[in-house]
């Protein structure tokens, strides 16, 4: 399977949705990001249920949502009706992961699970077959337009082995800091979608730089 890649909404024009989602729409992208920020788990508010609903009247293509919020529980249902085909809950934000994604799957949807920076990637060893992506955070969550953290090229490669020694089919996911600097190593480190807010919204020509990023 070639990378996928998904565009942060955070990024994009919040003025001109529609505009933006169309273009991603056109463009080389496999999925939509969507960032959900509490201002409790992280220090930042972004959007939540009534702009995931806008956005979702306009993308044809699917919605990966991210959730960077305490007590996922509660709104599992709530995304699940709002089209989320992919829901990720961070890891350190859930004390009954197992019953987290549990639910994330009795709800028909994908089950992420995020881990921040400073989580080592075995905390997974013993969930990682109940899991269909990985999101390995490369920058601290809740802001976009930071600087990539270099470490993450070994949690990768960890990651990936734990995947393969496990015969599990999940997906790794970086997210933060994302660019034509990095991509390709990051996928030859083992990555299989690549987030990107301001490298593809803040270039001049978006659906070219998501192709960039494609190829
Ligand atoms: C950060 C978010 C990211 C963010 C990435 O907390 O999870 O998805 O939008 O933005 P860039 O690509 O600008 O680092
Ligand atoms: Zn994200």
């Amino acid at each position: 399977m070639s990378h996928l890649i998904a565009p942060s909404i955070l990024a994009a024009d919040f003025a001109n949705l529609e505009r933006d989602c169309k273009m991603v729409n056109e463009s080389k992208a496999d999925w939509f990001h969507l960032d959900v920020m509490d201002g409790v788990f992280v220090p930042n508010i972004s959007f939540g249920m009534p702009v995931i609903g806008a956005i979702q009247k306009h993308a044809t293509k699917p919605l990966d949502v991210h959730l960077m919020i305490v007590n996922p529980d509660q709104y599992i249902e709530t995304f699940a009706k709002l089209g989320a085909n992919v829901l990720t809950v961070h890891y350190e934000a859930c004390n009954h992961l197992h019953r987290t994604l549990q639910s994330i799957e009795a709800h028909g949807m994908s089950r992420g699970v995020a881990i921040n920076p400073h989580t080592p990637t075995h905390l997974l060893a013993d969930i990682i077959h109940e899991i269909d992506l990985v999101c390995v955070m490369s920058v601290n969550p809740g802001f976009g337009g930071q600087k990539f953290i270099e470490h993450t090229y070994r949690k990768v490669e960890a990651l990936r082995k734990l995947i393969d020694q496990a015969g599990a089919q999940t997906l790794i996911e970086i997210d933060g800091g994302v660019g034509s600097g990095n991509a390709k190593k990051l996928v030859e480190a083992g990555a299989d979608v690549l987030v990107a807010g301001s490298s593809v919204f803040g270039a001049k020509d978006p659906v070219q730089t998501i192709a960039e990023l494609k190829a």
